[in-house]
């Protein structure tokens, strides 16, 4: 096993309704001053919005509204002004990834004088300065962001959609699984899916005989393949809900992928896909998982793909053909999630974008250290392939 270092700090609420007694307590322990952050409406729907308002009741409460999916530097430019306007001491994003992920690096963005994308294209600088305290309660299960230090942040003027890390973790999550009951059905199916990517790119590395890591990957997978669809047909399922919710938060809070050596390689490409087209993220992936994997089954990985056959779902027989029927099997479960399973799907109907997105992604994901590494042409036959 490889050397790593691991630190979480995040203080997890899990369960139902634990904002109304708790998140007042959650907040003001960091000050009075508070940027209220939320996406497109949603919450105002659930009465989420509500109910947080009445648990804010007396602080000084500041709102940042209409955090888009795949959020733009925009939002965090607004975000940016209001903390520095409303001398902000704690943010509370309330909604999904792209809000939570916004407001990172608004929490950054108080404390630099001059546009917040200098700070993604450099996210160094974020190390160098302090950093607004960052609560959040999660209200779609998917990403991970509840409980690592990452963002995706997109700049529509450059087709550019880029990762970005501050130096740390939220410092409060509320993960309450009643509140993903109102997630849409393309949005769940979304969710598991970019879940079970997280957790794949993290399965498929060239790092030997971890075994802690590679057991916990194949409990968590198993985990998503059974609760998403309980999930989609009976949206109120408290236990569905939950599982998918702790499974997000655990798949990318670093555990996981402790002791890895290769770089990810299906995000860096959807997320090109995603910064052209701005489509749904764990859509993306769905279309192009299947694909990568048939580019990266070769003699080396063939054994790796078998025990993902083997341990997740469960097949049996030798190694070449339980690897090929993993991969069918992995296509089969993402296609009963009812999500296109090809670009023209998602309205992506030509090609004359590939060689650009195909460049950036090699360049940004470092896709040369990948599990199995990738040049421009391969991730341009990917694209293709998905077509
Ligand atoms: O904006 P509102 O009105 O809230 O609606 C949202 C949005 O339209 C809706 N939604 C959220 N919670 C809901 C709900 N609708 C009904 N009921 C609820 N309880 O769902 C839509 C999508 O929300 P979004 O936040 O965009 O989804 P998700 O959580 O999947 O986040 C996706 C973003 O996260 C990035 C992705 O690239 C993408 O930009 N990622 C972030 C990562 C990280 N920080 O570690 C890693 C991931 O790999 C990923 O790249
Ligand atoms: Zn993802």
């Amino acid at each position: 096993m490889e050397n790593f270092t691991f630190k979480n700090a995040t203080d997890i609420r899990f369960g139902a309704n634990r904002i109304d007694s708790e998140l007042r307590d959650a907040v003001s322990q960091f000050g009075q001053n508070i940027l209220l952050a939320y996406g497109g409406g949603s919450i105002k729907k659930s009465g989420l919005y509500d109910r947080v308002i009445k648990a804010l009741d007396g602080l000084n409460v500041v709102e940042l509204s209409g955090i888009e999916p795949n959020p733009k530097i925009e939002s965090v430019r607004d975000g940016q002004q209001l903390a520095k306007d409303n001398d902000i001491d704690v943010i509370l994003a309330v909604g999904g990834g792209s809000v939570i992920d916004a407001v990172k690096l608004i929490a950054s963005s108080k404390f630099y004088a001059s546009d917040p994308w200098d700070l993604v294209l450099d996210s160094s600088k974020r190390f160098e300065m302090p950093q607004v305290p960052v609560v959040d309660i999660l209200t779609l299960s998917a990403t991970g962001t509840e409980m690592n230090a990452g963002s995706v942040i997109s700049n529509p003027d450059t087709n550019q959609k880029l990762d970005t890390f501050g130096p740390n973790t939220p410092a409060v999550s509320f993960l309450d699984p009643t509140l993903t009951y109102s997630v849409s059905k393309w949005q769940t199916a979304a969710g598991a899916i970019d879940i079970f990517s997280h957790l794949a790119e993290q399965y498929f590395d060239t790092a030997q005989n971890n075994d802690v890591k590679s057991g916990m990957i194949e409990g968590l997978m198993r985990t998503v393949i059974k609760w998403a669809p309980v999930a989609l047909k009976d949206p109120n399922n408290y236990d569905a809900r939950a599982n998918l919710m702790w499974a997000s938060t655990l798949g990318l809070n670093g555990l996981v992928g402790t002791g890895n050596a290769n770089e990810w390689t299906v995000h860096p490409i959807e997320h090109e896909l995603s910064a052209y087209y701005d489509i749904t993220h764990g859509v993306g992936l769905g279309i192009l998982t299947p694909h990568w994997m048939r580019f990266a089954l070769n003699a080396d990985t063939q054994s790796l793909f078998a025990n993902f056959g083997r341990h997740v779902w469960q097949l049996d027989g030798d190694n070449a053909t339980i690897a090929q029927a993993a991969i069918d099997t992995t296509a089969e479960w993402i296609s009963s999630l009812e999500v296109p399973m090809t670009l023209t799907g998602v309205g992506i109907e030509n090609n004359e974008h590939f060689e650009a997105m195909a460049t950036s992604a090699v360049s940004v994901g470092h896709l040369d250290h990948g599990f199995v590494p990738m040049a421009v042409a391969d991730v341009v036959a990917l694209y293709e392939a998905s077509i």
